[in-house]
C-alpha cells in the first residue's frame, strides 16, 4: 500500500479554529491522506481555543508548538524557530495556512525556507492598510506561498495585480461559511446564551483590533458609543482578551459592566456565539470573519474601521463601514434578513474544493511556484 499523505494544517488563533475544520474533517474522509493538526499556541486561553476543538469536532493537535503571546517580532520568531523544527524532523507533503494571523506568515516562511510547499487559504484578500498587522501577513503569505486558494474574486484581482502567476491561483470560496452551512441547524437548536434576550431586538458587538482598542482615546470614543448604543438597543459584548486588558488599564470595564441594556461576557464558543448573531437586529464589529458571517446570514453589520479586506460583504452583502464616533447614532430598526443573497461559491462545499485541488497538486508532484 502507498503511504499517505501527509498535509499540515495550521491553526493559531480563533478564527483559525473555523476555517481548519471544515478541512480537516474532508481529508480525514479521503483515504490518500492524512491531515495533521498543528497549533502554535498564539491563543490558548479556554475560550479562545479549546471551545473550538470542541464545538467543530476536532482531536486535540497532533502538534502543538505552545508559543504563547508576545510581541509580534517574539510570536514571529519563535513560532519560525519551533515550526522549522517540526518541519525538519518529518516533512509533510504540504502545508496549509489560513487567514491572516501571526502563524499564517510564519510557518509560511519556515516551510519555505525548507522548500515545501505551502497552500493559503483565504489568500489575495486585502485592506490596503500596511498599519494592520494582518496586511503585512497576507502580502508576506501570498509573496511566497505555492498554492493561492481565494474566497472571492476581488483577491483573484489583487493576486493578479502583484505578478501570481495565474496558475498557483483558484478560486475555491469561502471556507469559514462551511462551518456555518455545517453548524446551522444545531446552533438554531441550541438554547440562547442568554435567555432573557432570545425572541427580543438586540446588538451583538465585538471588538479587538488594535487601531481601536490600544488607543486610549480611541478606546473612550468606542466605549461611549456602545454606552449610547446600548441605550436605544441591549447590547451583547462578549469581550476580547485584548479588549478587557485595555478596558481595565484605562479604568473603563466597570463602567461598562454597569451600563444599561449592556450584556458584558467573556468570549463566546462559535457556536454560543452565532446562536447570539442568529437572532441579532444588527452586529456592531471590528472583526474580519463577522463581517462574512453577518453576509451569509443577511444580518445587517457595521464594521467600524476604515478600510476591509473583504469589500464582497460591502458590495454584495449586509456590511457597512462606520467610523466608531457613528456607534452611538446607528440605525436599530433594520430588517433582519431582508438583505440575505448568496454569494458566489460561499455555499458550505469549499472543503471538498480545497482536498479535490490538493489531490490533483499532490499527485502532479507538488510542483513549487516559480516567479
Ligand atoms: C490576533 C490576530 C488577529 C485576529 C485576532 C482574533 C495577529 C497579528 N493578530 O489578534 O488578526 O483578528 O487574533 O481574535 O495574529 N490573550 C489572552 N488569551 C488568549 C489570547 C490572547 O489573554 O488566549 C491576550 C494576551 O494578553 C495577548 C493579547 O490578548 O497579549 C493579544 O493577543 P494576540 O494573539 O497577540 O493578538 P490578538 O489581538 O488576539
Ligand atoms: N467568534 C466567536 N466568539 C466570540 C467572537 C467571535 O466564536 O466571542 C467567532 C466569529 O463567529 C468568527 C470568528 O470568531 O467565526 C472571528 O474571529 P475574530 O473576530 O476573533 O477574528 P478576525 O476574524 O477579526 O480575524
Amino acid at each position: 500500500m502507498t503511504k499517505k499523505q501527509t498535509i499540515h494544517l495550521i491553526g493559531a488563533a480563533r478564527p483559525n479554529f473555523m476555517k481548519i475544520a471544515p478541512l480537516y474533517h474532508e481529508l480525514k474522509r479521503r483515504s490518500w491522506c492524512d491531515p495533521v493538526l498543528v497549533h502554535t499556541g498564539q491563543h490558548y486561553d479556554q475560550g479562545m481555543s479549546d471551545v473550538f476543538f470542541r464545538d467543530f469536532g476536532l482531536p486535540a493537535p497532533d502538534l502543538a508548538l505552545g508559543i504563547g503571546g508576545g510581541t509580534h517580532g517574539e510570536q514571529l520568531g519563535k513560532v519560525v524557530m519551533a515550526y522549522e523544527k517540526a518541519l525538519t524532523d518529518a516533512p509533510p507533503a504540504l502545508v496549509t495556512v489560513v487567514g491572516d494571523v501571526n502563524a499564517t506568515a510564519a510557518c509560511t516562511l519556515a516551510a519555505k525556507k525548507l522548500n515545501l510547499p505551502v497552500a493559503h487559504v483565504e489568500a489575495g484578500l486585502r485592506s490596503r492598510d500596511r498599519t494592520m498587522p494582518e496586511e503585512i501577513n497576507r502580502l508576506v503569505t501570498d509573496s511566497i506561498c505555492d498554492l493561492h486558494l481565494t474566497p472571492s474574486q476581488d483577491a483573484d484581482e489583487n493576486l493578479l495585480a502583484e505578478g501570481v502567476p495565474a496558475s498557483c491561483i483558484h478560486f475555491v470560496g469561502n471556507i469559514m461559511i462551511d462551518s456555518l452551512v455545517a453548524m446551522q441547524p444545531a446552533i438554531k437548536a441550541q438554547p440562547h446564551p442568554f435567555p432573557q434576550l432570545d425572541g427580543r431586538r438586540y446588538g451583538v458587538a465585538t471588538f479587538h483590533r488594535p487601531a481601536n482598542v490600544d488607543d486610549g482615546a480611541m478606546l473612550k470614543v468606542l466605549v461611549e458609543g456602545l454606552t449610547a448604543l446600548a441605550a436605544r438597543l441591549p447590547l451583547i459584548l462578549p469581550l476580547h482578551p485584548r479588549t478587557r486588558a485595555r478596558l481595565q488599564a484605562a479604568g473603563l470595564l466597570a463602567g461598562l459592566e454597569a451600563t444599561a441594556g449592556m450584556t458584558l461576557c467573556e468570549p463566546l464558543g462559535y457556536t454560543d456565539f452565532m446562536r447570539c448573531v442568529f437572532g441579532a437586529a444588527l452586529v456592531v464589529t471590528d472583526s474580519g470573519g463577522v463581517q462574512e458571517e453577518t453576509t451569509y446570514l443577511g444580518i445587517p453589520c457595521f464594521t467600524a474601521r476604515t478600510s476591509t479586506e473583504r469589500p464582497i460583504t460591502v458590495t454584495l452583502g449586509t456590511n457597512r463601514l462606520i467610523a466608531v464616533a457613528d456607534i452611538a447614532g446607528l440605525p436599530v430598526d433594520a430588517a433582519h434578513g431582508a438583505q440575505a443573497k448568496p454569494l458566489p461559491l460561499w455555499d458550505g462545499k469549499t472543503a471538498v474544493r480545497v482536498a479535490d485541488l490538493f489531490e490533483m497538486y499532490l499527485s502532479a508532484g507538488a510542483p513549487l511556484r516559480q516567479g
